[in-house]
């Protein structure tokens, strides 16, 4: 199998990204810990959503030790509505370690880098190349699109993708700008559904050029279960709103929310929200309930105060319940 040969390949992108790149915080620092936090909530988040998590981030938790120090629980009301909390359980876990094995210091080494909680191939690559100008590729989701399409195979292997990506880091000569890159033509040009070949430096380079098969790129569909949750909400004037915390694992695991049970078949009513996680939908009906609350829980006068699933703070929206 061979490789797109590289001449021009590097310059035309690197060109490209330096006048086209968005000016996001995250690029204008070698510092690891904001780029591994960066990193981490771009991982399943949306540039537009993380922005501003990102920034309030630094307020509660400026540095590694002080995030290693702190609860879980201020950890996950820090992530709150970005969704996947595992990430946060990660981050939490991941200074610990730092903290502890690591003087505090981030490390270097791509295999300590691994090691982390969190911290996949790809993220390491891109903390690595990032902070420590080491040759490591990133191949998230856009970068596979990106180099597939590149060589007109829809259907690479991870494998093959790997290689291609660490021949094309090899070239490129500037390591860091180039992953950036990478990921900037995949968010803003090479785009799933309607690449924008005509705008796009890599034509010359690129093997799909203007005939991007979508049809034969599509992915599996993700199996999505329904689920029907009854959330029993306990309201008291004085005191607030009954919550407790969900257990360590499963969905939401650590966030607060009213009592729920699960119901074994739909009920004949609809639900009062809908909402949808990435492998379930969960369909949530309310049951306002005149009994005192029984069981693990606590009066909360606050709901700003505790981390809230999104889908729970749209829940109660609709009853007037909100921070
Ligand atoms: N997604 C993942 N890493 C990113 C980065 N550094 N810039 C923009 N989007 C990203």
């Amino acid at each position: 199998m061979s490789s797109i040969p590289c001449s021009g390949r590097a310059g035309a992108l690197l060109g490209w990204y330096a006048s086209h790149a968005r000016d996001l915080p995250w690029r204008h620092t070698q510092d690891p810990y904001p780029i591994w936090v960066s990193e981490i909530m771009l991982q399943q988040t949306q540039v537009a959503t993380v922005l501003p998590r990102f920034a309030a981030w630094f307020e509660t938790f400026p540095d590694i030790a002080t995030l290693a120090q702190a609860e879980l629980d201020s950890v996950l009301k820090a992530w709150e509505g970005l969704g996947y909390y595992r990430r946060a359980r990660f981050i939490h876990s991941a200074a610990q370690t730092i903290v502890e094995r690591h003087g505090s210091v981030f490390p270097c080494d791509f295999d300590a880098l691994l090691s982390l909680p969190g911290i996949g191939r790809s993220t390491a690559g891109a903390i690595a190349s990032f902070c420590f100008g080491m040759n490591t590729p990133v191949l998230d989701g856009n970068v596979k699109r990106v180099l597939r399409r590149w060589q007109a195979e829809p259907e690479a292997s991870d494998k093959r993708l790997w290689q291609l990506a660490q021949e094309a880091i090899d070239a490129s000569g500037e390591p860091d700008t180039w992953n950036q890159a990478m990921m900037e033509l995949g968010a803003m040009l090479c785009i799933p559904a309607a690449p924008a070949c005509q705008l796009c430096p890599m034509q010359q380079h690129c093997a799909s050029a203007f005939e991007v098969n979508i049809a034969s790129e599509k992915k599996a569909a993700v199996r999505v279960r329904d689920v029907h949750w009854q959330v029993h909400l306990h309201v008291d004037k004085a005191q607030g709103i009954w919550l407790m915390q969900r257990p360590d694992t499963g969905i939401w695991a650590g966030l607060w929310t009213p009592p729920i049970s699960e119901l074994a078949v739909a009920p004949g009513t609809s639900p009062c929200h809908i909402h949808q996680l990435t492998h379930r939908r969960l369909h949530l009906y309310m049951d306002v309930s005149g009994n005192p609350p029984s069981g693990d829980g606590q009066w909360v006068a606050d709901i700003g105060k505790f981390a809230l699933p999104t889908g729970i703070h749209q829940l109660l929206a609709k009853r007037g319940i909100t921070t």
